[in-house]
């Protein structure tokens, strides 16, 4: 990475969606940028985020992989990191046993083991220069049995807790960590889980950009976590005192295969 004048920020999962936005919030806020995605895309949004005046260090790589991990902690050469946002993750819908088990654990090794491992290798760095903030982005789906998306709700949950814990770990260390928690939000995540024809795929969703800015605003701010949107949190308050048979069959509703109307 060329430059040292301004702050650097990881971001994965940045080629679109939440991460794009979130990449492009901190291009705006003076960050250089190490960014990643697994395929080619991330350079078309290195060049949208290098016109914003900083630097750009993009990576094509399969965040599921240690290997991938590695290759995109590499691209930073070295420079302290001052931000990192965990964001990269994707979903599988239809039926447990329906699902191809290969892809099962693609959803957890991207969602839980390359977050955990990416976060590891910055937090590392960051405990030991006493400064940096972690954002990771977890989801209102942590909350609830996702009938018909049940690995990915749980490694939501897991996420959602973990953020949690860590912060705790690392209080007085000058490193923060935020949960982002977005609800249903408009970006390639349903069509990539197979789950267009599910009621969630084909209702109205929330803006990537504001859902960003919420996420980013709160990682500034030092905050433990933040649930984007005031209907998300109302969602979040009964889920948690609502018995979780009851929350397992809301999620079929919105989640089981053709249950949209198109
Ligand atoms: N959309 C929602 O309703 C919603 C709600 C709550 C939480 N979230 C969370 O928000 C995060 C961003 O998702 P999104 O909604 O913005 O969906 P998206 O538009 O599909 O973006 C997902 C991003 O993650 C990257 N990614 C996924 N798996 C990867 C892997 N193994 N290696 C490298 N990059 C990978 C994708 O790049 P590639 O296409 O190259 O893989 C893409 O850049 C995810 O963690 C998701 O779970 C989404």
């Amino acid at each position: 990475m060329t430059s040292n004048t301004r702050p650097l920020a990881i971001v994965t999962g940045a080629s679109s969606g939440i991460g794009y936005e979130l990449a492009k919030i901190c291009a705006e806020n003076g960050y250089d940028l190490a960014i990643a995605a697994d395929n080619p895309e991330i350079n078309q949004a290195a060049q949208d985020f290098r016109s914003l005046g900083v630097g750009v260090e993009a990576v094509e790589a399969d965040l599921a992989t240690t290997e991938g991990v590695d290759k995109l902690y590499a691209a930073t050469g070295g420079r302290p990191v001052d931000a990192l946002l965990a964001n990269a993750g994707h979903g599988l819908g239809h039926a447990f046993l329906d699902q191809d088990f290969n892809e099962i654990c693609h959803v957890i090794d991207t969602n839980i083991t390359g977050t955990l491992y990416l976060i590891q290798r910055v937090g590392t760095q960051m405990r030991a220069q006493g400064q940096g903030r972690i954002l990771i982005t977890g989801s209102i789906a942590g909350y609830m049995p996702g009938t018909f998306q049940a690995v990915y709700n749980g490694t939501k949950a897991l996420l959602n807790s973990f953020s949690w814990a860590l912060r705790n770990e690392l209080k007085d260390t000058g490193v923060t960590v935020t949960c982002l928690m977005p609800g249903a939000t408009e970006t390639a995540f349903f069509a990539r889980a197979g789950m267009l024809d599910t009621k969630v795929g084909q209702a109205e969703k929330d803006d990537p950009a504001e859902v960003a800015r919420t996420g980013f605003d709160a990682m500034m701010a030092g905050e433990g976590d933040v649930v984007s949107g005031w209907k998300n949190k109302l969602h979040t308050a009964m889920a948690t005192v609502t018995p979780a048979s009851m929350l397992a069959e809301q999620h079929r509703k919105k989640a089981e295969p053709r249950s949209g109307t198109q």
